[in-house]
């Protein structure tokens, strides 16, 4: 099997290749390097011993997607996670979200659909909005988003869903993930943000680590039982792992499926304070926190309802908060060496 991964020297993308190549399957690896890092090349061949078939490449460039598939002729599935993630930024610089994360998905679709080949696409449940319903379901209504990143989430599942109905034989899968956190168990790949992190985890060991002095708390008063928000933390192994049960599940199932929707998460909801805890007595490191204003377009309380995916695909999340919290800290002070 032949997989085409794009924004593959990624954070999620770089564990899903990982688990691909050790499970024997050939990767096509593409990149602008925008927000990822070439080294984390290395990373994958000393945990694989492989190395993906890699092209600097951006999805932009829609002569140059052409041509990748007309080299390689026997793709047989796309796992398509390149897109910008930083909900600030994306409010700042609509635009730049827009053309990348819609106009890179349109020129992948615009490849793949004539050629069937199936598609998993890296959705979020930012697309969830603030649910009035937990643990929120795949077929809970979706809310209009707090921000031009969520939107592009949003019109991009209605694009494939579309491109579904439209093209006999196209395929996918959306997989709305939860709080992706952790890395590799081995240390040699992991979250890599370029400049200041945006997400908690990251953040937090940078600030354990000392190179943060301080983590803020954004918002401590909220209507939940510590009054800071609540989200569903899953380790970034289980989550690939779902990678690779849906890429098979897609491939090998019937033609009646056109496009399927599972929240990849773990199903437990967790504070910020308790986040900071579990790390503090995981670790045995202090972390200096103050209880700030809330962030602006932050959901209050956020976790997956997993049965559709526990039972239709056999995926369960494995790896305990814990678990999640040492191999982010492990990776951390990885990073901190090459620094
Ligand atoms: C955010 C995005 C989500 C996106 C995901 C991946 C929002 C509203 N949502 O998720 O759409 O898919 O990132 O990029 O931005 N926190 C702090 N201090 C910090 C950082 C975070 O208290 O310095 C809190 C947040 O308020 C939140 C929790 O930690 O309650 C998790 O935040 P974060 O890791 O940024 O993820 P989300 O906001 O859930």
């Amino acid at each position: 099997m032949k997989i085409l991964v794009t924004g593959g020297l990624g954070y999620i993308g770089s564990h899903v290749t990982v688990l691909l190549l050790e499970s024997g399957v050939e990767v096509v690896s593409i990149d602008n390097i925008d927000n990822s890092h070439i080294e984390v090349l290395d990373g994958i061949k000393a945990i694989t011993g492989k190395k993906p078939v890699f092209e600097l490449l951006d999805l932009k460039d829609k002569d140059k997607i052409q041509d990748l598939f007309k080299k390689h002729t026997d793709i047989d599935g796309v796992i398509h996670f390149a897109a910008y993630k930083a909900v600030g930024e994306s409010v700042e610089n609509p635009l730049k979200y827009y053309k990348n994360n819609i106009g890179g998905l349109l020129n992948l679709l615009e490849s793949i659909c004539e050629l069937s080949i199936p598609l998993i696409f890296s959705s979020s449940c930012t697309v969830y909005g603030q649910s009035s319903k937990l643990p929120i379901k795949e077929n809970t209504p979706l809310k209009p988003s707090s921000s031009p990143y969520g939107y592009t989430k949003q019109i991009g599942e209605q694009i494939i869903e579309d491109s579904c109905k439209a093209h006999l034989g196209f395929k996918a899968i959306l997989l709305r993930y939860f709080n992706p956190i952790g890395a590799h168990p081995s240390s040699k790949i992991g979250e890599y943000p370029k400049g200041t992190p945006q997400n908690l985890v990251p953040f937090l060991t940078q600030t354990a680590i000392g190179k943060r002095p301080l983590l803020k708390v954004f918002g401590s008063n909220y209507n939940t039982p510590d009054g800071t928000c609540i989200r569903d933390y899953i380790h970034v192994m289980d989550l690939a792992q779902a990678h690779i049960d849906s890429i098979y599940y897609l491939i090998s199932s019937s033609q009646k499926l056109t496009c399927e929707i599972f929240n990849v998460g773990t199903g437990q909801g967790v504070s910020v304070l308790e986040v900071i805890k579990e790390f503090e007595n995981t670790t045995s490191k202090s972390v200096p926190y103050k209880l700030s204003d809330p962030r602006k377009g932050d959901t209050v309380a956020a976790y997956a309802d997993v049965k559709k995916i526990n039972n239709q695909l056999g995926w369960k999340a494995k790896f305990s908060l814990k678990e999640a919290l040492q191999s982010a800290w492990n990776w951390e002070k990885e990073l901190d060496k090459k620094s």
